[in-house]
C-alpha cells in the first residue's frame, strides 16, 4: 500500500534519515521501532507530507506520488496521529475534527451534520467519544481515540500512529488495540511506532527497525522474539529488568499528613498521608486519574492544599512557593513534558537553567553566568546522553525521548534531596530505560528521598522500596513490591483489596 524507497532527511547538520526503506502491506499492522532519535517520526512525518525529503521516492499502491503536505497525504488516503496530540482544549470534539478539514463549501461547517457522522463513526468502532463533549474534560485515552476519529473523519485507509500507548494505561492499551484489531479487519492498514517490545509482538505483523537514521532490520513478528528485536534496536544485549540492592532508608525527608487537595471534580486526594526518607524510592502505583498528578503537583507547589501538612526535613511547605521549594531541597520530573517541563522553542542551554536561573551560581547581580551555563548543559548533555549534543539547539528539535533525558538530567543537577518523578521513562527507548533506571537507583543509593509514580506497574515495582497503591484519591494499601505480586496490586488498584496479602510497613 505504501512503500517509501531510499528516502534521505536531513536537519540542518543532522541526518534523520539516510537512504531509508520501508514497504507497508496492505491490511497489515507495521511496527516500527528504535532509539530515540533514531529517524522514526521523521520517516513518517515524510509519509505525511509533514516534513518533504531531500531525496528518495514514495509509491501509493505502487504508483509513485508527490507528497508536499498533508493535503496531499489525506487525498492520498493517509492519516497521522502525532506523538504529541494536536487537539484544541477549549473546543468540542466534533469541532476538533472538523477544524482543517472544512476544504470548502458552507455544508462542511454544517456542526449538526459533522456531529452526526462523528457519532456514526465513532459506534462502527466502539469508540465511545461523545462529538459534543469538551476535550478538557476528556481523559487521554478519550483524546487519543478523538485523534483517531479525526483521522478516519477524513477517510484516511492507511493509519500512521506514532506512539499512541506511550500515554495510554495497561486498560485503555488493551482497548485500543482491539480498536485497531476491528480496524484491520475492515481492511485499514495500520502503521504503530512504539517503544514497547511487547506491543509490537501482541499487535503487528511486521516490524521495521530503525537505528542512527537507517533501517537495520525488516522481520516478520511472528519470527521475532523481545530478546532478538531488543539487540536490533540497541545494537547491543539490553537487560530487560532492574537489578538494585536492598534499601537502606536512613531520617524522613518527605512526610505528609492528612493531605486533602479539591480539584473542578471533587476531592483527587482525601486525607492522605505517608512518609519518604532518604535513599529509599517510594513508588505510587495506580490507575492514572486516581490523584497521583495531584499529588506530585501538590507537593511540587504547583497546585493549592486545601487541607493537612507537607513537610520537608521537618519544615512546613505547603504554603510555600515553587520557586521556594525548589531552593529547599525539591526536584520535579514532570509527567507533561511539554506542558511543565520544557521551553520548547529555547534552546538546550536555556532550558538546562530553568527554575535556577535567577540565583548563584547561574546567575550573579541580574547576570547570567555563561561559562556556568555553558558547563552545565555540557554536563547535561554528557551525563544523560541527549543527542544530538548540541547547546544550540531548540528543545522541540529533540526527538521525545531526548526531550525527555534533557529534563531528567537538568533535576539531576540540583542534586535534591527530594525527587518527584512522574513516568520517568514514557516514550524512553529501551537502551535509555535501563540507563535511567540506573541513574535513579544512583541518586537513590547517594541518599536522596525518591517518589515515584508510574502508569508502568512493571516500572514502579521494579524500581521502589516500598509501593503505595492508590485509589479514588486514597492509599489503599502499603505493599513491598519484593513480596506481593503483580496480579495482586493490579487487583488493589482497581480498589478491591484482599487484606491478606497486603503488608503494611510501618
Ligand atoms: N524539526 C527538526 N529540527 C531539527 N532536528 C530535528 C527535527 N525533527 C527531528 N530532528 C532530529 O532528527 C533526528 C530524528 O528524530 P525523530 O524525531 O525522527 O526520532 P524518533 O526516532 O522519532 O525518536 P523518539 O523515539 O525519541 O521519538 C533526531 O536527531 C532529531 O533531533
Ligand atoms: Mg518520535
Amino acid at each position: 500500500m505504501l512503500e517509501l524507497k531510499n528516502i534521505t532527511k536531513t536537519f540542518g547538520s543532522v541526518i534523520a534519515n539516510n537512504e531509508v526503506s520501508i514497504k507497508i502491506e496492505k491490511g497489515t499492522i507495521h511496527a516500527i521501532v528504535g532509539e530515540n532519535g533514531a529517524g522514526k517520526s521523521t520517516i513518517m512525518r515524510i509519509a505525511y507530507g509533514f516534513y518533504t525529503a531531500d531525496s528518495g521516492e514514495i509509491l501509493v499502491d505502487g504508483r509513485p506520488v508527490q507528497i508536499k503536505n498533508p493535503h496531499d497525504a489525506i487525498a492520498l488516503g493517509i492519516g497521522m496521529v502525532h506523538q504529541h496530540f494536536m487537539l484544541v482544549d477549549t473546543m468540542t470534539v466534533a469541532e476538533n475534527i472538523i477544524l482543517g478539514a472544512e476544504t470548502g463549501g458552507a455544508a462542511n461547517l454544517d456542526l449538526d451534520k459533522a456531529n452526526a457522522d462523528i457519532l456514526k463513526l465513532s459506534n462502527e468502532l466502539r469508540l465511545g467519544v461523545n462529538p459534543k463533549a469538551y476535550i478538557e474534560d476528556l481523559s487521554v485515552g478519550a483524546q487519543q481515540r478523538v485523534e483517531l476519529l479525526k483521522a478516519l473523519y477524513r477517510d484516511a485507509k492507511l493509519l500512521i500512529l506514532d506512539e499512541p500507548t506511550a500515554v495510554l494505561t495497561p486498560q485503555e492499551v488493551e482497548d485500543f488495540f482491539s480498536i485497531l484489531r476491528l480496524m484491520k479487519e475492515q481492511g485499514k492498514t495500520i502503521v504503530i511506532i512504539t517503544h514497547k517490545l511487547e506491543e509490537v509482538l501482541a499487535i503487528s505483523d511486521d516490524v521495521t527497525v530503525m537505528r542512527d537514521g537507517k533501517t537495520v532490520g525488516n522481520v516478520k513478528t511472528a519470527e521475532t522474539s523481545a530478546k532478538d528485536l531488543a539487540r536490533m534496536i540497541v545494537g547491543r544485549d539490553v537487560l530487560l529488568r532492574v537489578e538494585k540492592t536492598d534499601a537502606r532508608p536512613g531520617e524522613d525527608i518527605l512526610k505528609v499528613e492528612n493531605l486533602t487537595v479539591v480539584n473542578k471534580h471533587g476531592e483527587a486526594l482525601n486525607n492522605i498521608s505517608f512518609n519518604v526518607r532518604s535513599a529509599e524510592i517510594v513508588g505510587v502505583a495506580g490507575i492514572e486519574g486516581n490523584g497521583q498528578t495531584e499529588l506530585i503537583e501538590a507537593i511540587a507547589g504547583l497546585i493549592a492544599v486545601q487541607n493537612g501538612s507537607i513537610k520537608l526535613l521537618g519544615r512546613e511547605i505547603s504554603k510555600l512557593p515553587v520557586r521556594r521549594r525548589i531552593e529547599l531541597g525539591i526536584a520535579h520530573i514532570p509527567e507533561d513534558r511539554h506542558k511543565r517541563g520544557l521551553l520548547l522553542d529555547s534552546d538546550l542551554e536555556e532550558n538546562s537553567i530553568l527554575g535556577v536561573h535567577y540565583r548563584a551560581p547561574v546567575s550573579a547581580s541580574g547576570f547570567l553566568n555563561s561559562a556556568v551555563i555553558e558547563k552545565r548543559t555540557k554536563e547535561i548533555i554528557e551525563n544523560f546522553d541527549v543527542r544530538p549534543p548540541n547547546p544550540e539547539l531548540a528543545a522541540k528539535s529533540l526527538s521525545g525521548g531526548n526531550q525527555q533525558k534533557l529534563i531528567i538530567g537538568r533535576e539531576f543537577e540540583l542534586n535534591p534531596k527530594l525527587l518527584l518523578v512522574s513516568q520517568p521513562t514514557r516514550g524512553v527507548d529501551i537502551g535509555a530505560i535501563e540507563f535511567i533506571h540506573r541513574k535513579l537507583i544512583a541518586l537513590r543509593d547517594a541518599g536522596s528521598a525518591i517518589l515515584l509514580v508510574s502508569a508502568e506497574l512493571e516500572e514502579v515495582t521494579a524500581l521502589a522500596d516500598r509501593l503505595l497503591v492508590i485509589h479514588k484519591g486514597k492509599f489503599v494499601g502499603a505493599v513491598d513490591p519484593k513480596v506481593v505480586s503483580k496480579e495482586e496490586i493490579g487487583l488493589m488498584m482497581t480498589g478491591m483489596n484482599s487484606e491478606s496479602k497486603t503488608m503494611i510497613l510501618h
